[in-house]
């Protein structure tokens, strides 16, 4: 089968050459929930967004392969990659303010690229919206829809942007940190949403997400980013029962435990993640890794476990 995703190493970079992605290397098949997690900074969203044809303008972005629903983006006409992420892409932003336009009622802004990409009526997007935002744990539906984004909390326009990312019933979801602004039984309620769509409709999802606990309780797949580099990638059981990469044997130590009381630390990981401004030779996280030998300060290997799980360290522990 073809994959939905299928990217062979991305490199994003400034123009003075700084890295910020490197040679990452993601798929997905249709229908499959994949979870990218990493630090901040690790390039989650520029990631994502190379995905949705929004990257930075100061940012170049080249990979020996670049496809997404088909389209390849290394050949196709940029009108028909817009046409793609409009269409069939729901993007729900890390930063809730990003796609709102401060103007324009909520309403308007739900409807209208339902209106522009699926050319159903005003009436019958308003409909779904009402529907969507409900979905999204909204209760005062109608004030939501006549409101404007500045009479909103940042929770409230996570939701907003989560209904507007499934008007179109896009083939491809992609969540950047969708949860982070919400309390924990709207977190729930908002996950489960998505894979219910997921289950209705075989959407795809590629959710980001610093919390390896959320992923491993929502995703199928998870892939780990590190310094804007893959550390490890594998099925999420695979992924907590034979954890083969320091770095993510260190993330699953310091999920936050249902359990913390109030009051009481989270664990942190210790040490920095390196500056990028800088050329890494060998491991990228040799300085925060306690296995470090000479052999990771001069190159790093790829591992292969069997096709689901990779990593990349010279050690296999
Ligand atoms: N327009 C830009 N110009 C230069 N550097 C950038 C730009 N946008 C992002 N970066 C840098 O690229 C790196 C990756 O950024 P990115 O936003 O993808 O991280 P992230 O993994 O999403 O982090 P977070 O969890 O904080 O959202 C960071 O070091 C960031 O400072
Ligand atoms: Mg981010």
């Amino acid at each position: 089968m073809d994959k939905l995703i299928d990217i062979r190493n991305l490199t994003v970079k400034t123009a003075s050459g700084r890295v910020l992605v490197n040679r990452v290397s993601l798929d997905m098949e249709k229908g499959e929930i994949l979870g990218v997690v990493g630090e901040s900074g690790c390039g989650k969203t520029l990631t994502a967004k190379t995905i949705i044809d929004l990257l930075p303008e100061n940012l170049e972005w080249e990979a020996d392969k670049f496809e997404v629903l088909g389209v390849d983006y290394l050949s196709a006409a940029p009108k028909v990659i817009k046409t793609l992420v409009g269409g069939r892409i729901g993007y729900v932003p890390q930063n809730t303010g990003f796609y709102l336009h401060p103007m324009i009622k909520i309403r308007d802004q739900i409807a209208d690229g339902h209106i522009l990409y699926t050319k159903r009526t005003p009436e019958q997007a308003l409909d779904k919206a009402t529907r969507l935002v409900c979905a999204a744990g909204i209760r005062d539906t109608q004030r939501l829809l006549n409101s404007y984004p500045w009479q909103l909390s940042g929770g409230m326009r996570q939701r907003v942007n989560i209904a507007m990312a499934l008007m179109n019933n896009p083939a491809l979801i992609i969540a950047d940190e969708p949860t982070t602004a919400l309390d924990s039984t709207i977190q729930k309620q908002v996950v489960d949403l998505f894979r219910q769509v997921n289950q209705d409709y075989n959407t795809s999802v590629l959710m980001i997400s610093h919390d390896l606990g959320l992923v491993k309780y929502y995703c199928e797949r998870i892939l780990v980013l590190y310094a804007g580099q893959v550390m490890e990638e594998a099925g999420v059981e695979e992924m907590f029962a034979h954890p083969k990469h320091p770095y993510t044997q260190m993330l699953i130590k310091v999920i936050p435990s249902l359990n913390i009381k109030r009051g009481e630390k989270l664990q942190e990981i210790p040490g920095h993640v390196p500056d990028l401004r800088q050329v890494i030779r060998g491991c990228v996280f040799k300085d925060r890794c306690r296995y470090r030998q000479e052999i990771c300060d001069r190159e790093v290997r790829d591992q292969t476990i069997d096709q689901h799980h990779i990593f990349r360290c010279n050690f296999d522990l």
